[in-house]
């Protein structure tokens, strides 16, 4: 058989922060179970990463940390690396977006397009902010959504409901910067007409088409990918400027475009090409067979995206119109994409520093990597979000890997260490049982396969667990260690059998857990084995003699788990004493104040507002009136608690309909650092619609 050609990318992570649990479960180790996987059935595949040093992620975080952009991305592009390598995720090459070379790559891709006549170029009004002399775009400039009325939505995107915005749609608009007001100044830039490649796109992604062709078979990609896609598509695509008014970032290489650099979502995507042309310099190798369209059909590499859910549209939808633009490149074959990982009952969040993050799990718990490996890949946020808990750490250690894994290799071990010093035995005719066992053992490698084939990796994984219970649960039911006084010929049987399972876990635990596969096969002295030999019966043969057995996994004590509980409670309330406060906002006059009016008023009663996560519909006796007002509070109050509660209200708000329900003033909210919300309650006993000024 020829070898199928992959090119397997990883999300390029911002280097303005460190890693966390969460983008190792939801983008690194998914793929780099799949990636190992395919090299073991001997496919030829290429692995890259690096880190994505440009955009406002970048910028913003230096202004907080007060230092350069530079000294930023060479700070955590060393640490995210170092971290990377550590856990062992094997990226054949690990780039950064701010090299010379990806430089060269973005604005030759640039290029390309600008010759072929693929962007427009359009002069319009945008948002500046006078005081630090920049244009505001993306996440330069938060205002009020105008399709939920979140007002911390940016410039690019409300992350309450998840629609895209442009920095004019935003009400109330605010620069990020000086935290005041923008004006209006004309600029012009390079955007990608989407809108023009609706229909193809809809053909490729609803029924994997491309140019007529049949490029990949829809049903493997994940229902949330195409569903995504689809409501973006249909909702109309619009034009994107692919260029920015920024000095962080790639120059856009045309004279008339000084000042301005590439859109970060052009560029980065493109990290993952200059990468692979770092790789393939470095290895004599040819970037071109992984990333262009091949003669031979059957010489074209299959591109495949691992990201997080909130890097859909760019990998599925912006990423493949400039590939296919460019002309000569391939598409990719599929975009596994994750939901969240949640963490200890509260999502990850940097800002919160609610984190547990891969660099100092590293340097606490050096010696137990495949547990974390094994943990988050027992609890991949495959097709929903799912949590990272210590305790369920601490279950999954204890009661899988040592009780069922770790028991199993070494009852093997320490039995024929005793009964045959070592030497694995001759097995003798094999009994209705034994034939059952060899029956069930040869569907594994298939069934694993498939799994992993079809981004099942919980569940693959699982199956390899499946394998060691099975060794348990034979020696439980042969008893080799009563039936060594009786029967000895029948033990050898028996334990060259069990000697075979374990020869195939240390093979298929490459895969998954490679330094625990990396012992169990120093144990078994077994060369490393493709996955396909899994397939066969006899992976020690009689006379192989084994080596030195060890424990392999430590228990985790309660005290780990505490320990690990405190940290993260301490470290939420460093967040919240580092907490960067709003600038304060523009001046208003004694009139403008005046306008408001606001009062106490009671909560009749509370419900949710169906479809909505975040809303409660409010009954509120203003002492003038009883109205309705919708909240975002739903995810911070039950309703039942909030009955009879005297709050600060809003009147005068203009009505506006939320969600179908029509609100009638706001209730006024306290948001801490940390994101939790307080109401405004009177603190001594005070009347309904007493005036507030
Ligand atoms: N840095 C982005 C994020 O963390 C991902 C970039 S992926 C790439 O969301 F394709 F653009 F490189
Ligand atoms: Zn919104």
């Amino acid at each position: 058989m020829t070898k199928q050609r992959y090119t397997v990318t990883a999300a390029l992570p911002y280097a303005n922060g460190p890693l966390h649990l969460g983008h190792v479960a939801g983008v690194y180790l998914p793929a780099d179970i799949l990636v190992r996987f395919l090299r073991l059935k001997g496919e030829d595949v290429l692995f890259v990463c690096g880190s994505d040093e440009h955009g406002a992620a970048i910028t913003l975080r230096a202004k907080k940390e007060g230092i350069s952009p530079k000294e930023i991305v060479d700070k955590y592009n060393h640490l995210i690396a170092d971290s990377f390598e550590k856990f062992g995720i094997s990226f054949d090459i690990f780039d950064r977006t701010s090299s010379p070379e990806h430089h060269q790559t973005a604005q030759d891709f640039f290029l390309e397009l600008y010759r072929k006549k693929k962007f427009i170029e359009k002069e319009s009004e945008q948002y500046y902010d006078p005081e630090f002399k920049q244009f505001l775009a993306d996440r330069y400039i938060t205002g009020e959504c105008p399709k939920c009325a979140n007002p911390n939505a940016y410039g690019d995107q409300c992350e309450r409901c998840g629609s895209d915005l442009s920095p004019l749609e935003l009400k109330n608009p605010l620069s990020t910067l000086s935290g005041k007001t923008p004006e209006l100044r004309k600029t012009s830039h390079w955007y990608l007409p989407m809108d023009q490649h609706e229909a193809w796109l809809k053909e490729w992604i609803q029924d994997g088409k491309l140019d007529g062709e049949q490029q990949h078979d829809p049903k493997e990609w994940k229902n949330q990918v195409i569903g995504q896609c689809m409501s973006w598509i249909n909702a109309g695509l619009r034009p994107r400027a692919m260029t920015r008014d920024l000095e962080w970032g790639v120059p856009v290489p045309l004279e008339q475009a000084d000042g301005k650099v590439l859109y970060v979502w052009l560029d980065a995507p493109i990290g993952y090409i200059s990468a692979s042309k770092k790789w393939a310099e470095k290895n004599g190798k040819d970037w071109k067979k992984y990333w262009l369209k091949q003669n031979d059909p059957a010489e074209t590499s299959k591109l495949i995206h691992f990201i997080g859910k909130d890097n859909i549209v760019f990998h599925a939808i912006i990423f493949p119109i400039l590939l296919k633009d460019h002309g000569d490149f391939i598409l990719p074959d599929n975009v596994p994409a994750y939901e969240f990982l949640n963490l200890e009952g509260d999502k990850f969040s940097t800002s919160r520093n609610w984190a547990v993050w891969l660099n100092e799990y590293l340097e606490r718990h050096p010696d137990k990597i495949d547990e974390l490996k094994y943990t988050l890949t027992a609890i991949a946020p495959e097709t929903k979000d799912s949590e990272f808990t210590w305790k369920e750490f601490q279950a999954r250690v204890n009661n899988e890997l040592a009780d069922i894994l770790g028991n199993f290799i070494n009852r093997v071990l320490v039995l024929s260490k005793k009964y045959y010093q070592g030497i694995v035995p001759t097995p003798g005719e094999l009994s209705p049982e034994d034939l059952e066992l060899q029956k069930s053992l040869s569907q594994f490698p298939d069934r694993i396969e498939k799994l992993i084939r079809s981004y099942k990796i919980r569940e693959a994984q699982s199956e390899v667990m499946n394998m060691a219970r099975l060794g348990n649960k034979y020696l439980a039911d042969m008893e080799p260690w009563k039936l060594i006084k009786t029967d000895p010929e029948r033990v050898q049987t028996i334990m060259y059998q069990a000697i075979q399972i374990a020869a195939k876990l240390g093979v298929s635990l490459q895969v998954f857990l490679p330094e625990t596969a990396k012992k169990i096969n120093a144990f078994l002295l077994q060369e490393d084995h493709s996955w396909d030999r899994l397939k066969e019966n006899d992976l020690l043969k009689p006379g192989h003699e084994l080596g030195q057995a060890e424990i392999l996994f430590q228990k985790v004590e309660d005290q780990l788990v505490e320990q690990e509980r405190e940290l993260l409670e301490e470290s939420r309330k460093t967040g919240q004493t580092t907490r960067e406060y709003a600038a304060e906002k523009n001046r208003i006059q004694w009139d403008d104040f005046t306008k408001l009016d606001m009062r106490t008023g009671t909560i009749l009663s509370a419900e949710k507002v169906k479809g909505a996560d975040k809303l409660l519909k409010l009954e509120v006796d203003t002492g003038l009136d009883k109205r309705t007002i919708v909240s975002g509070i739903a995810e911070h109050f039950s309703p039942e608690e909030i009955i009879g509660k005297t709050v600060a209200v809003l009147l005068n708000l203009e009505p506006r309909k939320i969600r179908g329900v029509e609100s009638q003033g706001m209730i006024l909210m306290a948001e801490n650092g940390d994101g939790r919300l307080s109401f405004l309650s009177p603190d001594s006993d005070t009347e309904t619609g007493a005036e507030i000024r």
